[in-house]
């Protein structure tokens, strides 16, 4: 759910504006996403209404997805506190709303965005917000930027690389590692190429030496065949202006997105991470895992240790194998 004072900011921002325009925007922002907007050459957010339209249809999703995240690395590394953050390609912000809201301790953020109508719009957003958001510093620049980042104990990068070309990703990582003190989120949309993009970054950041938090359970190879991509599930509340603008009926959506986490710092991985909806049939449970030995589907049933865990476990969950039999 978008923080009460974002979502009361944003419904100022959008009361009185042009709604047969912000749907068409909407509409257009849809197509863009769906394509994969890596493929055409036009920026993905165009003018004043895409601002708008993003802001009201895809930051709810973004911020969501991110926030699902982060609550993973918080659950992974509960002794990371940070208190800076750096994030790349902020667009309207939703990445440190994202963390702002996972880490109270966060004081300190700086966002960087090359398109000034995003970076307005988030800014006058983050006036509704907490004190270190009110007080987030954004700069307005095109990345891989020449200059030295500094550096961070978190780092995030929400639903950029799809946006750059092969050398800028390249540089965007390897930047974004180098200011990285703590821990760096990558988060792309739950696609084939949105997977591909996060695969590619696990790959480079583990060849840096990186600790790998979240999804994986291991740093080695990912076991998932070319024809399958690892994603997860996020419910998202849609507003009101939301579903009017989408035309939409339903109360919410669910956001796909894939994601990596990795740290300065060796974690406590999960043993094993749910990889699809459970399936859930009279007295037992049938889990797909990825775990450090490959893919596995084992059947839980009603009087194993785990059916407890299993009842509760959701796709994206981390899960415990080694139950002590009680
Ligand atoms: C899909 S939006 C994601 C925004 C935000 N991170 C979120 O999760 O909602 C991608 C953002 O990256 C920004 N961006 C794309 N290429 C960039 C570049 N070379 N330098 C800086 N920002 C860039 C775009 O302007 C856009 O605001």
């Amino acid at each position: 759910m978008l923080p009460p004072a974002l979502r009361v900011a944003l419904e100022r921002e959008l009361t009185g504006t042009d709604q047969q325009r912000l749907a068409a925007a909407a509409s257009g922002l849809s197509e863009r996403y769906r394509e994969g907007h890596s493929r055409t050459t036009a920026p993905f957010v165009q003018n004043a209404a895409d601002v708008l339209a993003y802001a009201a249809t895809r930051m709810p999703a973004t911020l969501g997805a991110i926030k699902a995240a982060c609550a993973e690395i918080a659950q992974r590394q509960p002794s990371f506190q940070p208190s800076t953050q750096l994030d790349l390609g902020a667009g309207t912000g939703a990445g440190t709303w994202a963390a702002s809201q996972t880490w109270p301790s966060l004081h300190q953020h700086q966002l960087i965005e090359r398109e000034n109508t995003m970076l307005q719009l988030g800014q006058r957003l983050m006036q509704a917000g907490p004190t270190s958001l009110q007080q987030a510093a954004w700069q307005q620049a095109n990345l891989p930027n020449t200059n030295n980042l500094g550096s961070y104990d978190l780092v995030t990068i929400g639903y950029v690389l799809g946006e750059l070309n092969a050398t800028q990703r390249q540089q965007l990582l390897t930047q974004a590692w180098q200011a990285t003190s703590g821990v760096l989120l990558i988060v792309e949309p739950g696609t084939p190429r949105g997977f591909e993009l996060i695969l590619a970054a696990r790959a480079f950041l583990l060849e840096q030496q990186a600790h790998l938090i979240a999804p994986c359970p291991h740093q080695q190879t990912c076991p998932l065949q070319a024809n399958d991509w690892c994603h997860f599930a996020t419910r998202i509340e849609r507003t009101r202006f939301h579903r009017s603008l989408k035309g939409a009926e339903l109360g919410y959506e669910d956001e796909k997105s894939s994601y990596v986490a990795v740290s300065r710092q060796a974690s406590q991985r999960a043993q094993a991470r749910v990889i699809r909806h459970p399936l859930h049939q009279p007295q037992r449970i049938q889990l797909q895992l990825c775990t450090p030995q490959g893919l596995i589907s084992p059947t839980i049933n009603k009087r194993d240790a785990q059916w407890k865990q299993a009842r509760k476990a959701e796709w994206g969950d981390s899960f415990e194998l080694n139950l002590s039999q009680d």
